[in-house]
């Protein structure tokens, strides 16, 4: 195995067995474990774990802040798919949350994760000298942002409210997928970084650079998704193909066509490796520009 594919697989595998500790109960429980453990490529706490080692951290030191994010997005996923919202029936492969638990636990089981995340944050364990106050201070102030009206959830309310109402323009298509898809993953990477400032001091171009790398990849990531939407397959997609059409969604595809669509997703993807360069890292960020390519051609 290639070394990026080898490191991937390893940084996945330390995710796994971290969320697999979380919510072994019964009852609501159950329906959070469901979703959580579903699989997924667990791309947001890699992030978060990999801009940490980037800056100087360990990957151990982010893996608390990164479940935090898996959780958050999780829930993010399961009300996508409820039937007020896109109405899907298959996520990670399996069938979605409300279609095995009822609408009532699918609601409950996302709000709960959401709460767990915050939980999981604050509550993070660290090599820290001084504590980590002040990283997991600093965490769950940018997961906060990245999941509320001003990112993920302001962003879902246009997607939704559009629907079959407006032709989004490409500046307004991009505004709702920087809020729905690039906060959060802004916000795993940013959080890495904070979860390197327990114990050293980082240099500000760190910050800088993990922003502008992960809203550039959340829009090449999002343009991605909606071109999986028309040309993949459901059995490696995990999802359905034509969700998007059959909600009358107003998607780059829409409205650029696959070709423009396949252009842009490299020239975001370029944009973020090129922002890669202006950190002053500890670590190497080699991983991060090899993930950015891998997600450029991803068909899951
Ligand atoms: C799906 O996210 C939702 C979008 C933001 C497009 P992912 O593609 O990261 O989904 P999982 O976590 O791998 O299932
Ligand atoms: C939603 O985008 C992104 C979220 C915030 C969950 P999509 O609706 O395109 O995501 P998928 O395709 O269902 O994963
Ligand atoms: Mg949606
Ligand atoms: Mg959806
Ligand atoms: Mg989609």
């Amino acid at each position: 195995m290639e070394l990026f594919a080898q490191q991937m697989e390893s940084a996945r595998r330390m995710v796994e067995a971290r969320l697999a500790e979380y919510f072994p109960g019964d009852d609501l429980q159950s329906a959070m474990r469901y979703s959580l453990l579903a699989g997924g490529k667990r791309i947001r706490p890699i992030l978060c774990m990999k801009f940490c080692e980037a800056a100087g951290g360990t990957m151990e030191e982010a893996l608390d802040f990164g479940c935090g994010v898996e959780m958050l997005h999780t829930y993010s996923l399961i009300h996508d798919d409820l039937p007020c919202m896109d109405n899907d029936d298959l996520r990670r492969g399996k069938p979605t949350n409300h279609k095995v638990f009822g609408e009532c636990v699918a609601t409950l089981a996302g709000d709960a994760l959401q709460a767990a995340a915050f939980e999981t944050v604050l509550s993070a364990e660290g090599k820290w000298r001084h504590g980590g106050g002040a990283s997991r201070a600093t965490a769950a102030l940018l997961l906060a942002k990245a999941a509320g009206e001003a990112g993920m959830c302001g962003g879902q309310y246009y997607d939704t409210i559009g629907d079959g109402k407006v032709i989004h323009t490409a500046e307004e298509l991009t505004a709702i997928n920087d809020k729905k898809t690039g906060a959060l993953l802004r916000a795993a990477c940013m959080m890495g970084v904070a979860a390197s400032l327990g114990r050293r001091s980082v240099d500000g171009s760190c910050m800088d650079a993990a922003r502008d790398y992960a809203t550039n990849l959340g829009l090449a990531f999002q343009i991605r998704d909606d071109m999986l939407d028309v040309i993949g397959s459901a059995e490696e997609f995990g999802k359905p193909i034509g969700s998007d059409a059959s909600n009358e969604k107003s998607t780059y595809v829409t409205l650029l066509g696959l070709e423009e669509c396949g252009r842009r997703v490299l020239d975001y993807t370029a944009k973020a490796k090129a922002a890669l360069e202006k950190g002053k890292w500890r670590g190497g960020t080699e991983f991060l520009a090899a993930l950015a390519d891998s997600l450029a051609e991803r068909n899951n």
